[in-house]
């Protein structure tokens, strides 16, 4: 997978992103990430991008031809034309569901803007998703690619040493995940939950379940009515105290 990011700031997204396991993924060939610098496509003699808003108002724009000539560069490489995000708070929300969709392309453009945005002509031209990471406003798109890139990333095969770990986590079913423990057994006095250290795999399973229900149903009740819950599961719920 090929990721490619139109930016004014190549160096934010790629520092951030040649780390940890998506830099491992990157060493490892299992994907790519460039970006590509919009002032490289500037079309005056002050490498400027930005502009004056016509009918007034706070704040610059970015200009559509830089923008567009960067595009260009890389369309021109892919073999079909790629889908081009624009992350942007107007977009629709990310998630999990979104991630998994974005997966399954071969080429991503995330383009990043900044100022006050970017002029209207150019996303009608070359944007097919725009994309949002929240109900807040950045200062940039350079936050949100990496976000998503981060989060596409790792439902490639092979980034993650243990495929099991990114089907089975958080947002599976709609469930959150359940506590974990490692060593000390005991730490500052408190205990690891015995049935943990009981070997008795079935009723390990259960009790992380019943753990991933009882968390959603208290942190984020909105997805628990997605979750698919048997008629044990839901009367286990009613009868917890905790909730
Ligand atoms: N650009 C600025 N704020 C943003 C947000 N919340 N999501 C995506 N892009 C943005």
């Amino acid at each position: 997978m090929n990721f490619h990011i139109l930016t004014l700031f190549p160096d934010m997204v790629m520092d951030g992103l040649n780390t940890s396991i998506i830099g491992r993924a990157i060493a490892n060939k299992l994907l790519t990430i460039e970006a590509v610098n919009i002032r490289d496509f500037a079309v005056n003699k002050h490498n400027r991008v930005d502009d004056y808003t016509y009918g007034g108002g706070a704040g610059m724009l970015m200009q559509a031809e830089p923008v567009y000539l960067a595009y260009k560069s890389i369309e021109e490489k892919c073999e079909k034309m790629p889908r081009v995000i624009y992350l942007s708070p107007q977009g629709k929300t990310f998630s999990q569901e979104m991630a998994e969709e974005f997966a399954k392309e071969e080429e991503l453009i995330f383009l990043c803007g900044h100022y006050e945005g970017i002029d209207e002509r150019v996303l009608e031209d070359i944007v097919t998703d725009y994309v949002s990471i929240g109900d807040y406003v950045l200062t940039g798109g350079e936050l949100p690619s990496m976000v998503m890139i981060d989060a596409i990333s790792r439902l490639i095969p092979g980034v993650l040493h243990n495929n099991v770990s990114a089907e089975f986590e958080t947002f599976q079913d709609n469930l959150l995940e359940y506590p974990q423990y490692t060593r000390p057994e005991e730490w500052r006095g408190k205990k690891v939950p015995e049935i943990l250290l009981s070997g008795h795999h079935a009723n390990i399973e259960k009790w992380r379940r019943e753990q991933s229900i009882i968390r959603t149903a208290k942190a984020r009740p909105d997805l628990l009515e997605k979750a698919k819950l048997t008629e044990k599961e839901k009367k286990m719920l009613a009868n917890n105290s905790e909730i």
